[in-house]
């Protein structure tokens, strides 16, 4: 079964084909990041308009690197939410036309539970991809994290799952965001964060990890404004120190203390709850997934403090991409949604 995928919640406008769930034929994603790069966040009026220059060559560059023609597809996938609304109505409303015009099945597919099925594409010829040999076993733990959100899912199968914590305010990916903007580092801040940290003192800053009522939730939005009161400190300055004013302060060590003290608690906060959790529900497999994922010290820390096989996919699959929606939508079994009707969901 081929199936077409197509992911626009965001600012990358992706499309693939994938072939029952796990062999990516095709894989291509066209970011408008370089435009929201001067804002330091997505514009989304910007990546909406974006998403509607680039949406058709993509899905057509999709099907030609596939070398599969529209009578080979069996059936669209489209993200309906969560998302950027205007950017997911441009995906949506092409999918629906698509599948109207080309009579294919609409498959409406989650974003953030699509994430972990990156996990589940093992074969591609497509060259400089490094895949997992096996798909991941259930009972499966999970941890999404990415710009949007941050949580830990327990599998039974793939229709048989649950939530069991998530972030109660920001996503550990925007807390990569907002730190690296008071640090003065370049968007998207999870991998400049990283860079810089790699230069830095772990512990050279005390920062706080915050205790809840449910120890598979997480809550990064303090650990923010606790790097930020750090830095107006360090700086010799209180907290009424504008943070624009911040990075022509700090010095390059300071800035890669922050850097790594930030890291360093994030990831500890992740690390522990996972191995809570694979205390109590011994998973025969973890999956790591989102575009924190992409993150080598958390994986590293993942891999050495887990007694479970950790399954992460190749970088270009953590971050947003239409091959996961497609490995989704075969995987999860979805029913074909009414192309005449089908809406987007912002918040789902
Ligand atoms: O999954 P994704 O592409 O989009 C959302 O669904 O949100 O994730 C993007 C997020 C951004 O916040 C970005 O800063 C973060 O993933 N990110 C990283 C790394 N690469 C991307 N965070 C930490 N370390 C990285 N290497
Ligand atoms: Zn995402």
């Amino acid at each position: 079964m081929r199936i077409l995928g197509i992911e626009t919640s965001c600012d990358e406008t992706a499309a693939a084909v994938v072939e029952d769930g796990q062999r990516m034929l095709s894989n291509v994603v066209s970011s408008s990041v370089d435009l929201h790069a001067a804002y330091g966040g997505v514009v989304p009026e910007i990546a909406a308009r974006s998403h509607i220059e680039v949406i058709i060559p993509v899905i057509e560059q999709a099907l030609s690197d596939s070398a599969t023609d529209w009578d080979e597809i069996d059936a669209i996938a489209v993200t309906q939410g969560p998302g950027l609304i205007g950017s997911l109505m441009i995906g949506v409303l092409t999918a629906r036309t698509l599948s109207i015009t080309k009579n294919k099945p609409l498959l409406a597919v989650n974003h953030v539970l699509a994430h972990a099925y990156a996990n589940f594409i093992t074969d591609t010829l497509l060259p400089g991809y490094q895949l997992p040999e096996n798909p991941p076993s259930f009972p499966a733990l999970g941890l999404i994290v990415s710009g949007g959100h941050s949580q830990i899912m327990f599998y039974k199968s793939n229709k048989d799952y649950n939530i069991l914590g998530q972030t109660l305010d920001d996503a550990v990916g925007e807390a990569y965001d907002k730190v690296a903007k008071i640090l003065g580092l370049p968007y998207p801040g999870g991998p400049s964060v990283a860079r810089t940290a790699e230069n830095g003192n772990p512990k050279a800053v005390k920062l706080p990890i915050s205790a809840l009522e449910n120890p598979y939730d997480f809550s990064f939005s303090g650990l923010k404004t606790a790097v930020l009161r750090a830095a107006q400190e360090i700086v010799g300055k209180d907290y009424t120190l504008p943070s624009s004013e911040l990075p022509g302060l700090l010095s390059g060590k300071q800035k890669a203390d922050l850097a790594a003290s930030f890291q360093a608690t994030a990831i500890e906060t992740l690390v522990r709850a996972m191995v809570k959790a694979e205390t109590e529900y011994k998973p025969r497999s973890v999956l790591l997934a989102g575009g924190v994922a992409a993150n080598s010290e958390l994986r590293r820390q993942l891999a050495e403090r887990l007694a479970t096989p950790l399954l992460c996919p190749d970088i270009k699959l953590c971050t947003d991409n239409a091959a996961m929606i497609a490995a989704a939508a075969y995987f999860m079994k979805l029913q074909s949604a009414n192309p005449y009707k089908l809406g987007v969901i912002p918040s789902l």
